[in-house]
């Protein structure tokens, strides 16, 4: 997808890397306890979704009940195929795939993702919803959201993609006086619609 990925496609067995962090915020998953949880995933967006999910399924009981909906271009981009059993098995666990264009074994859902949460239409009551994914499936998503009643602090996103040097070093990632990389990359939509027009 990118240097980085190149270079590590390029790297052999015994070689060395380095990795740094984690640096910035987190889920605030302090204050989704006793709450329901919606996840909204788009194509590789669904990566930093997936750490809080496991997290929320290791502590099952801690969580109401909890909606996954995945979508990707091709059945072929969907990540983590191997752990969609077991996250449908959990208690109390709903999982929705979706996919733009399906083939000849794809038998769920075609269609984009904000059209799939308003068809199943999720409960905002008590609940949280957690979004990552293309700008497209945000912008499209949260309208969807908003009409089934979750209100700015109820939708939390992810800005990943905005980051560079991750230490605030390197100027790339800030909106106003906000460093995603320092402040973020978790915001509510309530601040995030707090920030300047140029985002
Ligand atoms: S990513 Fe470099 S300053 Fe934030």
């Amino acid at each position: 997808m990118g240097a980085l990925t190149s270079a590590l496609h390029e790297l052999s067995e015994g070689d060395v890397v380095g990795i740094r962090g984690p640096y910035g915020n987190w889920f605030p998953h302090e204050e989704m306890r006793g709450r329901r949880l919606l996840f909204v995933g788009g194509g590789i967006g669904m990566a930093p979704l997936r750490s809080l999910l496991d997290f929320c399924l290791d502590r099952r009981s801690d969580f109401g009940h909890i909606d996954i909906f995945y979508g990707a271009r091709t059945p072929g981009d969907l990540c983590y195929t191997e752990e969609f059993e077991a996250w449908r098995k959990a208690p109390d666990v709903n999982l929705y795939l979706a996919v733009d264009k399906g083939d000849e074994q794809w038998k769920g859902y075609v269609g984009v993702i904000p059209r799939y949460v308003r068809e199943v239409a999720p409960k905002a009551e008590n609940a949280v919803a957690i979004t990552c994914g293309p700008p497209v499936m945000i912008k499209f998503t949260l309208p969807e959201l908003q009409q089934l009643g979750f209100t700015d602090e109820q939708i939390i996103t992810t800005l990943e993609m905005k980051m560079k040097c991750g230490v605030g070093k390197c100027g790339r990632c800030n909106i106003g006086r906000t460093y995603v990389c320092l402040d973020g990359p978790v915001f509510t939509y309530a601040q995030i619609r707090r920030f300047p027009q140029e985002f």
